[in-house]
């Protein structure tokens, strides 16, 4: 049984911010192989103009491919309801919101004050319905920004609260690597204060090295799905300066030597991280676990 839930974000928030362009046949395999080593939540891609992000041009390909493989729940990211309506046409299950705290990151990604990215995602919200897919909101830039500094906490806690109403879930995002563990631990304590098991997520960025350091006080505040990104690779286009998720790889590491289930089998992670540096070979990849190897006598969490 898996005790703590990853979703690999790397199709999504890695390919974004790669200066090359992965093969749709590579992001497919890549997916593929993912799900192989036990990844049961897996972001694709995003419904943003492809004039905007070409790397996500072919999201609706890979959602396709993604729901034929079973046992997976296929995630994308949508920026307003026109984006919604064309995940929800390819079938994803999960469509994620990026709303963020900082008014500037708001304008700057969506071109929307966060109030307005609130009710769009309201709409979406509505017209999902009981059937359609699952709706997060993933409060972006809630630690920090690199356009306006500083994120009021209370900004975060509205956010949160107007959002846990009609979202199924409701992640906390550090976009640019600013959060360290006594701000996550803070943050993530008033929020569950707010709106309880609404809040589910947390997805962190490794840009200052806290990316584990985060993810384990999230996980000492009761936090049990986390995002990461194979590799490293990440970082959002529209925020400066943002670079990588925390590695999915060094994650699984951590919390099956802790002895937490995740359901992930580390050769297997290896293999389908030959297959993505194969589709973008030119960027740059992470990773402390893919180069040292487990330790002799590793034993995987039951
Ligand atoms: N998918 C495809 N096309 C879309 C779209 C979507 N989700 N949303 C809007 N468009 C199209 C519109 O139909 C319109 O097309 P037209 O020029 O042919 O008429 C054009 O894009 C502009 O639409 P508009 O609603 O005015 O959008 P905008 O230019 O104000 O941009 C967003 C707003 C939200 C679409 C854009 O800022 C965005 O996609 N942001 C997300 C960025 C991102 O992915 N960041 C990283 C992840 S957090
Ligand atoms: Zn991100």
């Amino acid at each position: 049984m898996r005790q703590v839930h990853i979703c690999e974000v790397g199709p999504r928030d890695g390919l974004q911010n790669a200066k090359q362009l992965m093969p749709t046949e590579v992001k497919k395999a890549w997916v593929s192989a993912l799900a192989a080593a036990g990844l049961t939540e897996i972001e694709v891609g995003s419904f943003v103009p492809p004039k905007l992000i070409p790397a996500m041009a072919d999201t609706e390909e890979i959602v396709r491919h993604a729901i034929a493989i079973p046992g997976i729940k296929v995630v994308a990211l949508a920026p307003n309801v026109k984006g919604f309506e064309r995940a929800r046409a390819a079938g994803a299950h999960k469509v994620t919101f990026p709303v963020s705290a900082s008014y500037q990151h708001s304008v700057s990604n969506v071109r929307m004050t966060p109030d307005q990215m609130v009710e769009e995602v309201r709409r979406a919200a509505a017209l999902a319905g009981k059937d359609g897919p699952e709706i997060e909101g993933a409060i972006s830039t809630a630690f920090g920004c690199t356009l306006q500094g500083e994120v009021p906490e209370d900004e975060v806690v509205r956010l949160a609260v107007a959002l846990a109403e009609f979202c199924g879930g409701v992640a906390l995002a550090d976009t640019v690597g600013y959060a360290n563990p006594a701000q996550v631990r803070r943050i993530f304590r008033r929020v569950k204060s707010e709106i309880g098991d609404k809040l589910e997520g947390a997805h962190f960025h490794n840009t200052r090295g806290l990316g584990l350091a985060n993810a384990l006080a999230a996980y000492e505040e009761g936090v049990r799905h986390f995002d990461s990104s194979m590799g490293g690779l990440g970082g959002c286009p529209f925020a400066p300066g943002a670079s990588g998720n925390v590695i999915t790889e060094d994650l699984v590491f951590m919390f099956e030597s802790m002895g937490l289930a995740t359901g992930i089998d580390f050769d297997r992670l290896l293999a389908a991280r030959q297959i993505m540096i194969s589709g973008v070979p030119q960027e740059p990849v992470y990773g402390h676990m893919a180069l040292a190897g487990l330790p002799k006598g590793f034993r995987a969490a039951a």
